[in-house]
């Protein structure tokens, strides 16, 4: 507990391009939440490098998440907004916390069942022990919460998982995380296949909205998004592509998916695209501003940068300190 108020954590990964599904499901709760707690939102690229990267275009798009966290609105004076490769304990506590996890605990890990299936060709020992590197980020702040999204779930019940342990063993060191499951972070899905998560890693660039597409490319997509044949805009799960389309067009405007229905009854989809699609160019065009302000301004990021990778480092330190005494290490002598 820090300044009387409790500490959250989040990071996202700075691979393929944010959308906005990661937007409204995630970056936006970020947003409205954050007064409320001493915040930590990394870039995690660490995590990112457990799967093949281009350097440069890994660095590239680290700097790109990094200024978009700014542009939605965190403030990076109150929030700690930093690059988790800047700050040496995340690997230092990662090390010591992959001994206290159990192989088993890591072999359950769906995420790590999927991407070694997707990787065959690279299942590498950082892909195997991610999460205790996940860990390792939460627990080094000692977060009491960390809002995420259902498939870390598992990652955060096994993060919990060794905090227990290692308190049982060691005493209470570890602040044991909660999830924060937002009211209804919104589940955006593809626009393409409506069954399944928008996401940054789709291969049909149709199914998604990038934060930096522009208003045509915007509205395109909407009007190619796929529904029904039913030709009324009712909030079904017998119709996901509309259900999904109400779900954006309420996350946009703060309308209730009732007010929805009743706002576009007896019209057809044509109407009903268009319009989420403004709703969607409204929203997007304000963050692209600033978006494009920030990233024309390199002196003020890279204070912010460096000023908050020192906060993150200072902090971290208090944790990794007592870690280490607690499980033997020799003092270093000043
Ligand atoms: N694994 C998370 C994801 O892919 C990203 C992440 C890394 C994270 N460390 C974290 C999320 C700590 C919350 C807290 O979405």
């Amino acid at each position: 507990m820090l300044d009387g108020k409790k500490t959250l954590f989040s990071g996202m990964q700075a691979t393929g391009n944010l959308t906005l599904g990661n937007y409204l499901g995630a970056l936006k709760n970020w947003v409205t939440i954050s007064d409320e707690y001493q915040t930590f939102f990394s870039v995690v690229d660490m995590h990112s490098i457990t799967v093949r990267q281009d350097p440069a275009e890994l660095r590239k798009r680290a700097r790109m998440l990094l200024t978009l966290y700014i542009a939605a609105g965190l403030d990076p004076e109150k929030n700690c907004i930093y690059y988790q490769s800047h700050v040496s304990g995340h690997a230092e506590l990662s090390w010591i916390l992959s001994c206290f996890t159990y192989m088993g605990e890591l072999s359950r890990m769906t995420q790590f069942k999927d991407k070694a299936a997707k990787h065959a060709d690279n299942i590498n020992a950082g892909l195997f022990t991610y999460p205790v590197l996940m860990a390792a980020d939460i627990l080094l702040y000692q977060a009491d919460v960390v809002p995420v999204g259902i498939d870390q779930m598992q990652h955060l019940e096994l993060t919990r998982d060794i905090a227990f342990r290692f308190n049982n063993i060691y005493g209470d060191v570890f602040t044991v995380p909660e999830a924060y499951i937002g009211k209804a972070g919104a589940k955006i899905m593809s626009l393409q296949e409506p069954k399944k998560k928008m996401s940054k890693s789709d291969e049909n660039p149709n199914g998604s909205i990038y934060l930096m597409d522009d208003p045509d490319t915007v509205i395109r997509k909407f009007k190619r998004a796929v529904t029904d044949s039913e030709a009324s805009v009712r909030y079904r799960d017998e119709q996901p592509g509309i259900k999904n389309l109400i779900d954006i067009y309420c996350a946009c405007t703060g309308k209730t998916p009732q007010e929805t229905e009743r706002e576009f009854d007896g019209k057809g989809y044509g109407d009903f695209k268009m319009a989420v699609g403004e709703a969607v160019v409204s929203v997007l065009k304000p963050l692209q501003d600033r978006y494009k302000d920030l990233s024309g301004n390199k002196d003020y990021l890279d204070g912010i940068i460096k000023a908050n990778a020192e906060k993150a480092q200072y902090l971290s330190n208090k944790t990794l300190r007592k870690v280490q005494k607690k499980i033997g290490f020799p003092e270093k002598i000043r």
